[in-house]
C-alpha cells in the first residue's frame, strides 16, 4: 500500500483549470520533486492534497484512508501538512515557528519532539542561513531566502 496515492486530481478556480488529471503514488521514505514553470499549478496541486483548496475531482488516499475533501486541520492531524514558502509564509511567526507548522501537528504522538528536532536539524544543515536567523520574523526574509524550504 502506498503512503500517498493521488488519483486523477484536478484544481479549478472558477473557470480557470489550474491542475488537470494528475496521478502519482509515493511510498514511505520516497522523495518526489514536482517541477514546472511559474503558474504551472505546483502549489495548487499541493494545496489540494493538503486540503487547503478542495480538489475539483479525483481522489487522494493517505496512509490507507480516503482524505479527499477533508479540512486541512484533519489532514494535518493524520500526518500530512504543507509548509508554506515565499509570500505564503506566516509573516509574523519566526522562521523556526514556520518550519514547525507541520511537525507540531504530531504533538499527541510519543517522541514527536525528538523527531521534530531531527527534521529541523536536517533543514538547518541544508540551509544554514535559516538556522542563523531562526528567531527572526519570517516576513523579514528576502524572497529567495523564504523559498529555501
Ligand atoms: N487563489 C487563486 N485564485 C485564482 N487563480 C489562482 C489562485 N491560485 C493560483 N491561481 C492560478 O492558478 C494557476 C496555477 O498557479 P500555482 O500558484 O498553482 O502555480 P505554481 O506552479 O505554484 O507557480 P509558481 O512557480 O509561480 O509558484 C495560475 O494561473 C494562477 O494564476
Ligand atoms: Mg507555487
Amino acid at each position: 500500500m502506498s503512503l500517498l496515492k493521488v488519483s486523477d486530481i484536478g484544481v479549478r478556480y472558477s473557470r480557470l483549470t489550474a491542475v488537470r488529471n494528475v496521478s502519482f503514488t509515493l511510498e514511505e521514505g520516497e522523495v518526489l520533486f514536482i517541477t514546472g514553470p511559474n503558474g504551472a499549478g505546483k502549489s495548487s496541486l499541493l494545496r489540494a492534497i493538503a486540503g487547503v483548496t478542495p480538489p475539483a475531482g479525483g481522489r487522494i488516499d493517505f496512509a490507507g484512508r480516503d482524505i479527499t475533501g477533508l479540512v486541512p486541520e484533519t489532514i494535518a492531524r493524520l500526518g500530512l501538512s504543507m509548509v508554506p514558502e515565499g509570500r505564503d509564509v506566516f509573516a509574523s511567526l519566526t522562521i523556526e515557528e514556520n518550519l514547525m507548522v507541520g511537525t507540531g501537528m504530531h504533538s499527541g504522538e510519543n517522541g514527536w519532539r525528538a523527531r521534530a528536532a531531527a527534521e529541523l536539524e536536517t533543514v538547518y544543515a541544508t540551509f544554514p542561513i535559516l538556522k542563523e536567523r531562526r528567531h527572526s520574523q519570517a516576513g523579514l526574509l528576502s524572497g529567495g531566502n523564504s523559498r529555501c524550504w
